[in-house]
C-alpha cells in the first residue's frame, strides 16, 4: 500500500511503498478515506516537534483520519462503518494509569506515543489498523468532513476545561478571542460562534484581501490585526473578553491573554512553541490573575470523548464554512499540494486515500 512518510534527513514528505498491516487480536483493519495536515504536521516534517517510532528512519505522516472499517475481525464495528481514530497509544512499556482511566490526553509526553506525531507512525496510508477502543464512529453523511473530528475534538477538551475552571460561581460567558487565523483558530471561532457567545473576534496578522479575513468576517466576527492592535490593547480598542483561545504557538500570546480577559475570564492556550526567552512584567500579571480571579489553561490532545462531542458539533456547522475552510483534498498524485507553505489562499487541506 501506498503511505506518506518524513524520512529522517529530509525536507519534505514522499509518497512510498509500505505493507498493509493485518490486525492483531481487538484491532480494527481501517480503508483511509482522507487525512487532514495542520501546524503540528508542519513542526514534526521541520523536525521541531514529535519524534520517529524506536527503531524506524521515517515516520509515516498524518494524525486527522478518517476512514471506513474493511475488517472488524470480531470487533463491536462492522464493516463499512464510518470512524476516526484518537491520536494517542500507550508508549512502549504499556498502558499506565491515564490510559486505563481512559484519559490518554491527560497523559505528560513521556507516558505515551502519538500517531503520526510523536513515536508511532500516523493515519496517511491506504490502510491502517487501531484497537477498536481508540476508534469512534463517525455517521456516514459526514465521512467527507471526519478528518475534522480530531482537530475538533482539540476544541472541545479545551472549553470543557476553561468552562470546568469557571464551574464555582456563576460564569456567562459573551465574549470570545481567538488567537490565530489558522485551522484550527478559524474551526474554533465558527465552534464558539455555534455556541452562542455574542461577540467574537480572532487575531492574525495578515492585510486584505485575505480568505481568512473573509471566513471570521462570514461567520460574524470581528478580525484584529495584531499588528495594529496587540493583544494587551485588545480590551482598550474592543472590549475585555471573557474567554480567550490561543491557538497561535506565539509564546507572548500565553502572558498577554492574561490582559486581554475581563475579570473572571479564562484563556486556553493551544499553542506549541519553541523555546523563546523574553522578558515579562511577572509581578503585574501575577497580581491581575489573583486580583481579577483570571484563569490560564493548558490543553493538549483530546479523548474518545471528546471525538464523540465533536462528531455532534461538526455536523451542525453551516455548510459554507467548511467548504471555505477546506481549501484543498488532494490526492496522492499532487499530495505534496497538501503540504505546500507559506501560500495565504490555503487554509486547510487534506490528503484523499479513497472515493468517498
Ligand atoms: P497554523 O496553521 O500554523 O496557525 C497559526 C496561525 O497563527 C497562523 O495563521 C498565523 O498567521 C497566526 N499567528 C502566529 N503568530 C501570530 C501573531 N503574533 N499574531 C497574529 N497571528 C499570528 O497552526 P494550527 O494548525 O492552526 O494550530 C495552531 C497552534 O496550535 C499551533 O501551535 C499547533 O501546534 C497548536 N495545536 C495544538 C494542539 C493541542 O492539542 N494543544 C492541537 C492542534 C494544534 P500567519 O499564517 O499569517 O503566519
Ligand atoms: C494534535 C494533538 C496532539 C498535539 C501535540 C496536535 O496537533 O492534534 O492530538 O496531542 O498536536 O502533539
Ligand atoms: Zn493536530
Amino acid at each position: 500500500m501506498e503511505a506518506v512518510v518524513i524520512r529522517r534527513g529530509a525536507s519534505s514528505p514522499a509518497v512510498e511503498e509500505l505493507p498493509r498491516p493485518d490486525p492483531d487480536a481487538g484491532e480494527v483493519l481501517v480503508r483511509t478515506l482522507r487525512v487532514g495536515v495542520d501546524g503540528t504536521d508542519h513542526e514534526v516534517i521541520e523536525g521541531s516537534h514529535g519524534g520517529y517510532p524506536e527503531g524506524d528512519d521515517y515516520l509515516v505522516l498524518g494524525h486527522e483520519a478518517v476512514g471506513v472499517v474493511a475488517d472488524a475481525n470480531g470487533t463491536a464495528f462492522e464493516a463499512g462503518d464510518v470512524v476516526a481514530p484518537t491520536v494517542r497509544r500507550p508508549p512502549a512499556d504499556g498502558p499506565n494509569e491515564y490510559f486505563e482511566r481512559g484519559e490518554p490526553d491527560m497523559a505528560p509526553p513521556e507516558a505515551c506515543v502519538e500517531r503520526g506525531i510523536d513515536g508511532a507512525h500516523g493515519f496517511m496510508a491506504e490502510y491502517f489498523t487501531s484497537p477498536a477502543e481508540y476508534l469512534v464512529h463517525v455517521p456516514e453523511e459526514l465521512a467527507e468532513w471526519g478528518f475534522l473530528v480530531e482537530p475538533a475534538s482539540i476544541t472541545e477538551k479545551a472549553l470543557e476545561h476553561a468552562a470546568a475552571s469557571r464551574s464555582a460561581f456563576d460564569w456567562t460567558p459573551e465574549s470570545a478571542l481567538v488567537l490565530g487565523n489558522g485551522s484550527l483558530g478559524l474551526l474554533t471561532l465558527a465552534m464558539l460562534v455555534a455556541r452562542g457567545y455574542d461577540r467574537t473576534y480572532c487575531l492574525g496578522r495578515r492585510d486584505r484581501p485575505d480568505p481568512t479575513i473573509d471566513v471570521i468576517e462570514k461567520l460574524g466576527a470581528t478580525y484584529i490585526d495584531s499588528r495594529v492592535t496587540p493583544v494587551p490593547e485588545v480590551p482598550a480598542a474592543h472590549e475585555p473578553m471573557d474567554l480567550v483561545y490561543e491557538a497561535t504557538g506565539y509564546a507572548r500570546h500565553a502572558f498577554e491573554s492574561i490582559e486581554a480577559l475581563a475579570p473572571g475570564g479564562v484563556a486556553a492556550l493551544l499553542g506549541v512553541p519553541d523555546p523563546w526567552r523574553f522578558e515579562v512584567d511577572g509581578g503585574r500579571l501575577h497580581e491581575e490573575l489573583v486580583m481579577t480571579n483570571k484563569a490560564l489553561v493548558g490543553s493538549v490532545n483530546s479523548n474518545t470523548s471528546h471525538f464523540a462531542a465533536a462528531v455532534e458539533t461538526l455536523a451542525d456547522l453551516p455548510a459554507w464554512f467548511l467548504d471555505d475552510l477546506v481549501t484543498g483534498v488532494h490526492g496522492l498524485d499532487d499530495c505534496e499540494a497538501a503540504f505546500a507553505d507559506g501560500d495565504e489562499t490555503t487554509i486547510k487541506t487534506a490528503v484523499q486515500f479513497a472515493q468517498i
